[in-house]
């Protein structure tokens, strides 16, 4: 782990992994894991608890991408939902999450399957960093603990605006618009809703034989 490595740092070296035409998604996700969250420089987005429900904070995005810091109180977590043919890669800056892994059609490839089942789940602790599709499943994240705050990275790419959002028993429910309590980015660079459309439908291209094996390195353990 890289103490020297500062966020301001690791987002320019995002902006230039994340701009290539095919995305090294095993290169994003070693500098996600070299960053050192104990380093503490992701304070300032990562005070926004709520107590009704975990917040998120845009700390940068732009066409390619969307870096969030989200927020979690004792106990709160997120429903079931997909990830709009995006990579979402996460990365536990303090506290600890749990991700429940699900698979649906997307992932077994049988269309008619609307069954959602439950795969396994992990806790992620701090500085633990994994990533997710739509062809690997769906998830959702819980902090479990009833003492403990948890604040998480998460990287989006191609950025999306809202998500598909199921209940336990595979419905699908109305979908939910990615809203920030804060935003950071700079407007300028942030594309408009129809460019995301755009680049929503044509997803993330990145390198398949590294995303087989980063996946298979990072398969959640049955349940
Ligand atoms: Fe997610």
């Amino acid at each position: 782990m890289d103490s020297t490595l500062s966020l301001e740092v690791m987002i320019q070296k995002l902006d230039v992994l994340m701009s290539q035409e095919t995305v090294s998604v095993a290169a994003v996700n070693k500098l996600l894991e070299s960053y050192d969250a104990s380093r503490g420089d992701w304070q300032r987005y990562g005070q926004t608890f709520d107590a009704v429900r975990y917040t998120r904070t845009r700390v940068w995005g732009n066409k390619n991408y969307n870096l969030l810091v989200l927020a979690w109180d004792q106990g709160q977590g997120s429903a079931i939902h997909d990830h709009e043919n995006s990579v979402c890669f996460m990365k536990i800056l303090d506290g600890a999450l749990t991700e429940t892994r699900f698979s649906w059609a997307k992932s077994t490839g049988n269309e008619d399957d609307q069954e959602i089942r439950v795969v396994g789940s992990r806790t992620l602790q701090r500085n633990g960093v994994a990533f997710i599709t739509d062809q690997i499943g769906l998830h959702a994240m819980n902090n479990k603990s009833n003492s403990d705050k948890c604040v998480s990275l998460h990287l989006y790419s191609p950025p999306f605006e809202e998500c598909g959002v199921f209940g336990a028993d595979g419905q699908a429910l109305p979908r939910s618009k990615l809203t920030f309590c804060k935003d950071h980015a700079v407007k300028s660079l942030v594309p408009s809703s129809t460019e995301i459309a755009e680049s929503v439908k044509r997803g993330c291209v990145f390198d398949q034989a590294e995303f087989e094996a980063l996946a298979a390195a990072q398969a959640v353990p049955p349940q």
